[in-house]
């Protein structure tokens, strides 16, 4: 993408991370200062005029988002920004906050400000060291610089600001196992309704964001949610970040505009397949992640889930043809066995039983029976869990069966 499109990783290696006046000098906080003298419907009004939609996988208007939270009379409301990232093969939120934290931290003001949230929060999760320490640093300018604390740059609204360091679970992505955690309770999903919209932390209304929705916020005030809504393509707006690995020859970050194909990406930004590599298949999305298969790579990613290809955490992973099927099936069966919260019996049992099934097929011990269980299990935790782990611990099993891309399984 050229350097003058880019909106979320344009500063990266202008800007010393460590430092707030290096983000002083490409403007930052310039934005924060106009918004501070804007009426806070005003600001979700631009939000919404750039269609941004919420890059933690679900695909959520922000500006809807926000504008549920802001119309709540509640004086007590809270503002997160979900840095949980526990996807696979997922880490352009670590790399946001690593490259330039004061823009996520300036994103995150305002955002609350918008909301008339007086207090917020950073999960964080408890791998990421470096963005932790970039991230606490950051925080503790931003209050010398009055950009965060009481009566922020001369103006009448104050915010409160705390980093909190969570445990590395992947459940605590969700953004109900999230509050759960910063509770201090375990970190499992809640029922919803009620939407952490109107009741959330502590039972306040809460907007949940993802770290890279947040990093879009101030380049949309900066220029404005209509420049924002003209970049990208098939009414899916601004632009996003893809993590490329397995046999693509510039394995990496990309910033692309909305609407790129899984093929652009694959060969326009990643150098395309390595020498003597036959792609078979890519994942999107990570472990929870459809399968594409080669011949479709002319597919868009794109928002909601229900979209023939979608976009999920972001990772695209080329599968090659020589790749073990069964081991892959494997590694995504021990991810959701170690991730699964606990919480209901479906997931808890079902994804225990999932992966010793797997593992018998692929130690060739695998029966009639476990065939039929198997197909059991999948509707299981398709259909009955409790949150949605259940149907992203079998979405891509389910293509593997839909494309025949196991013998033993056809
Ligand atoms: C099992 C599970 C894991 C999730 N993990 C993450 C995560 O790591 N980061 C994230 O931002 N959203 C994650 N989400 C989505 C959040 O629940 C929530 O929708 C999101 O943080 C909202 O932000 P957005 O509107 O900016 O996308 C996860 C959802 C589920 C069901
Ligand atoms: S589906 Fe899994 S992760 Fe979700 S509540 Fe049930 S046990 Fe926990």
């Amino acid at each position: 993408m050229e350097e003058n499109q880019k909106v979320l990783t344009r500063n990266w290696e202008k800007v010393d991370p460590k430092e707030i006046t290096s983000y002083r000098k490409v403007g930052g906080y310039e934005v924060l200062q106009r918004v501070l003298q804007m009426n806070p419907k005003d600001v979700i009004a631009e939000v919404s005029k750039s269609g941004l939609k919420g890059r933690g996988g679900g695909g959520f208007l922000t500006g809807k988002k926000w504008e549920l939270t802001a119309s709540s009379n509640v004086d007590e409301k809270y503002f997160i920004c979900n840095l949980d990232e526990s996807e696979p093969g997922t880490y352009k939120d670590r790399l946001l906050a690593e490259n330039n934290p004061h823009q996520l931290i300036e994103g995150i003001i305002i955002g609350s400000y918008a909301v008339g949230a007086k207090k917020a929060f950073l999960y964080v999760n408890g791998n990421f060291h470096l963005a932790q320490f970039l991230l606490e640093r950051a925080i503790r300018q931003a209050y010398e610089n009055h950009f965060l604390g009481e009566g922020i740059m001369g103006s009448e609204y104050s915010l409160e600001f705390e980093l909190f360091i969570g445990a590395g679970a992947y459940i605590c992505g969700e953004e109900t196992a999230l509050i759960n955690s910063l509770e201090g309770n375990r970190g499992e999903p809640r029922k919803r309704p009620p939407y952490t919209s109107e009741s959330g932390l502590f039972g306040k209304p809460t907007v949940v964001n993802n770290a890279e929705t947040i990093s879009s916020i101030t380049w949309i005030l900066e220029h404005g949610g209509t420049k924002y809504s003209q970049i990208g393509e098939s009414g899916e707006t601004g632009t996003k970040i893809f993590c490329v690995d397995g046999i693509v020859k510039n394995p990496g970050a990309y910033e692309v505009p909305m609407g790129t194909s899984v093929n652009d990406i694959i060969y326009k930004y990643a150098g395309g397949i390595v020498d003597g590599a036959e792609p078979w298949f890519a994942q999107i999305g990570g472990s929870a992640g459809v399968l594409v298969p080669f011949g479709t790579f002319g597919a868009i990613p794109a928002y909601p889930r229900a979209s023939y290809v979608p976009i999920g955490s972001g990772a695209i992973l080329v599968i090659s043809k020589n790749q073990d099927i069964k081991e892959l099936m494997l590694s995504w069966a021990n991810f959701f066995q170690r991730e699964s919260c606990g919480k209901c019996v479906p997931c808890r049992e079902g994804t225990f039983r999932l992966r010793a099934i797997i593992e018998r097929l692929k130690e060739g011990t695998f029966s009639k029976n476990d065939k039929e269980d198997l197909e059991n299990l999948i509707w299981t935790l398709d259909n009955t869990t409790f949150c949605a782990f259940g149907k992203f611990s079998v979405i891509a099993l389910k293509d593997v069966l839909r494309y025949g891309f196991c013998e033993e399984l056809k």
